[in-house]
């Protein structure tokens, strides 16, 4: 059942959990993501960036993911990650996401505000929610130094006034969460999250999870994470599992033999997430 992410979230705010946002670019990620959350009976979000979007095609791979939420009894919301530009949320909202994220939060603070505010008014007037990012997820490379990673961290004072004055329903943040592995164990800034939490009261979004260890994730929802963005764990165990089998088939050249087993191993890795997420502290 395709639904808004709004309910879901509200939802998982309420229940001191969080729902997984897993992205897909293909008809595998895709079955594995659903699989996984009829498996555990459970809400998501399948997203989609703009890389993906290009991959695959706007015309189709919206079309899957609908398809499976209507022959599916789970709600499932069909988002857009770290939409680039308006264009590109007026596209998908023509085409029936029923979540958008806008992600400004490279700009000044006065310019991402008019944009979210802006994309709040087109997508609110089809009654889809808004998600934005203030702060930034710098790398975790090792030339980036503490305090240049610090201030690209969310300000828990500036939230307050980005969410009043954009009217954004959800706010990703900055808390040293990045985007791809981790070099080491990240330290989420739980202080800075608690700080946020006080000052705003809309569901807040993860990004950047994999490899977070599941006692920061734990944490993190307990002070009010309620979206958690999971990619590089479900790409790992796609090219993975492909290479493994191809090594051990190689003369195998039929796509279903060579595809099947990658999308049980993303399934595997979606119902850990799923779990984890969902689980009560
Ligand atoms: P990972 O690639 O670290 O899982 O992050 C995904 C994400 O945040 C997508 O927006």
């Amino acid at each position: 059942m395709l639904v808004s992410s709004k309910e879901l979230l509200l939802d998982a705010q309420k229940g001191g959990y969080a729902v997984g946002a897993f992205n897909t670019n293909n008809l595998e990620i895709t079955h594995a993501i659903f699989q996984a959350a009829e498996a555990l009976d459970a809400p998501i979000l399948v997203q989609l960036s703009s890389g993906a979007l290009k991959y695959a095609g706007i015309e189709f791979l919206p079309q899957i993911i609908r398809t499976h939420a209507r022959l599916s009894t789970i709600p499932a919301a069909m988002h857009l990650d770290h939409g680039p530009d308006f264009e590109t949320v007026m596209r998908c909202l023509r085409y029936g996401f029923t979540s958008i994220m806008r992600d400004a939060s490279k700009h000044p603070f006065d310019e991402n505000v008019a944009e979210i505010r802006r994309v709040v008014e087109a997508a609110h007037a089809v009654g889809v929610p808004v998600e934005a990012e203030l702060g930034r997820l710098v790398g975790v490379e090792d030339h980036v130094v503490v305090s240049e990673r610090e201030a690209a961290m969310t300000d828990p004072d500036q939230a307050a006034e980005f969410i009043q004055a954009t009217g954004c329903d959800f706010l990703a943040v900055a808390i040293g969460n990045a985007h791809g592995f981790y070099k080491g164990e990240p330290k989420l800034d739980f202080d800075r999250l608690q700080a946020i939490r006080d000052q705003v009261d809309v569901p807040l979004v993860l990004h950047g999870a994999s490899g977070i260890p599941d006692h920061q994730i734990r944490t993190a929802i307990e002070l009010g994470i309620c979206k958690i963005n999971i990619d590089t764990e479900i790409r790992h165990a796609f090219a993975e599992t492909v290479r493994r089998f191809q090594a051990e088939n190689p003369e195998q050249i039929d796509p279903r033999k060579i595809l099947g087993p990658a999308i049980e191993a993303m399934q595997a890795v979606v119902e850990r997430k799923i779990a984890l997420f969902s689980a009560q502290a």
